[in-house]
């Protein structure tokens, strides 16, 4: 057995005897990968992650904190290197705002960036005049890919090339020649990949290197934005830790609502913030009993509010005020956001208590006066989760220009 196998523990070594030596080179490469995933994924957020600069120096990626970042593979004899111009413009446009543009160049891709760091970084300033840090090369992918690379890859995946651009459609049509399952894998594809990472450290979103510049710096405005990149942040939350929200935060953003405009400011809404855990168990158990196939069905149930341990009902007026109690939980729902907090707007669980009878007590304790309906439900707890966005149709938009 060769050199490169000397590392191989003993009981791997006895189990891989039989195997020829392709299949035992694959199956290390294999192990390899699986050892950096599980690196990369033990990391729980990506400021645990070091990353070395043009020195070789560690500099943890905590250092940053509170910006929005914007990492990129790059490659200095790439068709797509003049990019470098671009990127220098968002720099000098948006640093001062909190962007922060991180340079990884990487020799994967046609072997696009030969020499030393040192040569790359005397190359791109004296031809681009960058002015954004430039770190130590790294491997994006395989066996010896940067844990930074492999926690954005896990985080988000290739969601391809922009069939609608030209050369997105070489990409594809090159790439795929290599390998027709190519778009299959969240490896990175080629050079000048970007992914947006939010103030908090959110990856919130992949480019790849063919998608338009003008896009990317629209995402940035929005993350550099608290207002913008509160409301695109927001996500409606269906898993919650076991820990309910502390009064005073309930309070706040029940002020928060009623802070939203309203006709005449005739504040047609009647509000309330449900603590009590007890009264929650109590409407749970009717619904546990009235669709036991679908709580057995879904093992992460928890209660029939998507799990939330919190509740702020929304009343209107049997007669209209439906358009201002909306706008009084879209306030609720952004403010939460930003305070760390999840929320989901419930439908489903308002037409299950005003219609079952054995609910009728839950009603009874929300205390709705005469001539007001349960509207809906806005579920509030600490998220256990970090959904992806929905996709939104833009074409419900016109310009009436
Ligand atoms: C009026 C209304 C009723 C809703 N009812 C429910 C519901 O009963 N259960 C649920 O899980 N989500 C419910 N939702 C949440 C939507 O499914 C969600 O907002 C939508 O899929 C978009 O996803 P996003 O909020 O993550 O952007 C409701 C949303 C609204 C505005």
């Amino acid at each position: 057995m060769g050199k490169p196998f000397a590392y191989v523990p003993k009981n791997v070594y006895l189990c891989c005897v039989i195997l020829t030596k392709t299949t035992m080179k694959r199956f290390i490469l294999g192990l390899a990968a699986i050892v950096c995933v599980l690196a990369s994924a033990s990391a729980q957020s990506i400021y645990d992650i070091s990353v070395k600069d043009d020195t070789g120096k560690d500099i943890s990626l905590a250092d940053y904190r509170g910006h929005v970042l914007l990492i990129v593979n790059t490659a200095t004899r790439c068709g797509f290197t003049p990019q470098y111009t671009e990127l220098e413009a968002l720099y000098e446009k948006y640093h001062t705002g909190g962007l922060e543009i991180l340079d990884f160049p990487c020799n994967q891709f046609g072997q696009q960036a030969p020499g030393s760091i040192q040569e790359i970084h005397q190359f791109c300033t004296a031809n681009y005049d960058i002015q954004f840090p430039q770190f130590d090369k790294v491997e994006v992918n395989g066996p010896g890919q940067s844990p930074l690379f492999a926690y954005l890859k896990e985080r988000k995946g290739f969601g391809g090339f922009d069939q609608n651009d030209p050369r997105g459609k070489m990409m594809d049509n090159m790439l795929r020649k290599q390998d027709a399952e190519y778009d299959k894998r969240s490896d990175i594809k080629w050079n000048f990949t970007k992914f947006l990472v939010s103030r908090d450290g959110r990856v919130v979103k992949r480019y790849e290197p063919t998608d338009k510049m003008a896009d990317i710096e629209a995402d940035i405005a929005v993350e550099l934005s608290p207002v913008l990149s509160t409301i695109m942040a927001r996500r409606s939350v269906r898993k919650y830790l076991d820990r309910p929200v502390e009064h005073d935060k309930l309070a706040l953003l029940a002020r928060m609502g009623i802070n939203a405009p309203s006709g005449m400011n005739r504040q047609p809404w009647i509000v309330r913030v449900v603590e009590d855990q007890k009264l929650l168990a109590q409407v749970n158990e009717v619904y546990k009993k009235a669709n036991p196939e679908q709580v057995k069905r879904d093992p992460s149930f928890k209660n029939m509010f998507r799990n939330a341990p919190n509740l702020i009902c929304v009343c209107s007026p049997t007669q209209g005020g439906d358009l201002d109690a909306g706008l009084l939980g879209e306030n609720i729902m952004l403010a939460a956001q930003s305070m760390g907090l999840g929320t989901c707007c419930l439908g489903g669980p308002v037409r299950f208590i005003t219609s079952n009878p054995d609910a009728a007590f839950f009603l009874q304790r929300l205390d709705i006066p005469e001539g007001y309906r349960l509207n809906y439900i806005i579920a509030v707890g600490y998220p256990d989760e970090q959904p992806d966005a929905r996709p939104r149709d833009a074409s419900k938009v016109k310009f009436i220009e």
